[in-house]
């Protein structure tokens, strides 16, 4: 079975102007230059969209992400983006469960599960996120917590989309605090993911879908994190809204 292709994300929250994202790609280009073998997603905020799309424009190597839409057909959901809107700026990921839209937005299981179904419904890719918080950590609970999100958000969907969406693993208490999950706290969780998946679908799909790791991932801890076995890349926050440091987690991604 060949290798599942990396893949690094770049989750800007809500930073960068427009003049910022143009800084920004100039200096990304030239720093990853040459490289292949390894997919790159920017997921600038919306407003950010249609600039980036124009300066991709059909770059295999870099790849549009949105980090948000909403499922609904077009119609009267005022300050809402919807997925043929994203379409028509040839956006190809979408992510969808970040624990930010989950504690701040009070986004829930279902409404995840109808983003997700809507997303594939429209070719849009999910980058689904799942990740326990510290208390549920501490109390062991964290497998119960992925479990129950992965069966929420993916209720209904069938294998042949699944297998085109990414599951991003991030613990809530690694996020933007510096402290990343070990490379073995993390390998152990992505592990249960994949025992989840091969269990709501097949060991084959299972070991297709590819799982990032996300959470304080810097060039620092880029390469010891993807170096285990179930880390299949990172969605990477803080640490990618610098075009060089964002492009060393992108190299760090080659290294075998
Ligand atoms: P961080 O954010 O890299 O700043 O921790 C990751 C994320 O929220 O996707």
């Amino acid at each position: 079975m060949p290798a599942r292709k990396k893949i690094i994300a770049a989750n800007w929250k809500m930073n960068m102007t427009v003049a910022d994202t143009e800084t920004f790609l100039a200096t990304f280009r030239r720093a990853v230059e040459g490289v292949s073998g390894v997919e790159i997603v920017i997921a600038p905020p919306f407003t950010s969209l249609p600039r980036l799309s124009e300066l991709l424009g059909s770059s295999q190597q870099i790849r549009l992400g949105a980090q948000n839409f909403y499922h609904e057909k077009p119609g009267a959901f005022t300050g809402e983006v919807s997925a043929l809107m994203l379409r028509e700026l040839f956006v190809r990921y979408v992510i969808i469960g970040h624990s930010e839209r989950r504690q701040i937005f009070g986004e829930t299981d279902a409404l995840i599960n109808k983003k997700v179904l809507a997303a594939c419904a429209t070719e849009l890719l999910p980058i689904l996120c799942v990740g326990e918080t510290l208390a549920e950590r501490e109390a062991g609970k964290e497998k119960d917590v992925l479990r129950t999100q992965l069966e929420g958000a993916l209720r209904s969907v069938p294998e042949e989309d699944v297998l085109d969406a990414v599951i991003a693993y991030e613990p809530v208490w690694a996020i933007g605090t510096g402290v990343n999950a070990t490379p073995e706290q993390a390998q152990d969780a992505h592990a249960h993911v994949r025992l989840v998946l091969a269990e709501l679908y097949t060991e084959a799909v299972a070991k297709k879908i590819r799982i990032q790791y996300g959470g304080s991932v810097k060039p620092e801890n880029a390469a010891s994190l993807m170096s285990q076995p179930d880390i299949d890349g990172a969605l990477v926050g803080g640490a990618s809204l610098e075009a060089r440091s964002f492009a060393q987690i992108v190299r760090a991604a080659l290294r075998p």
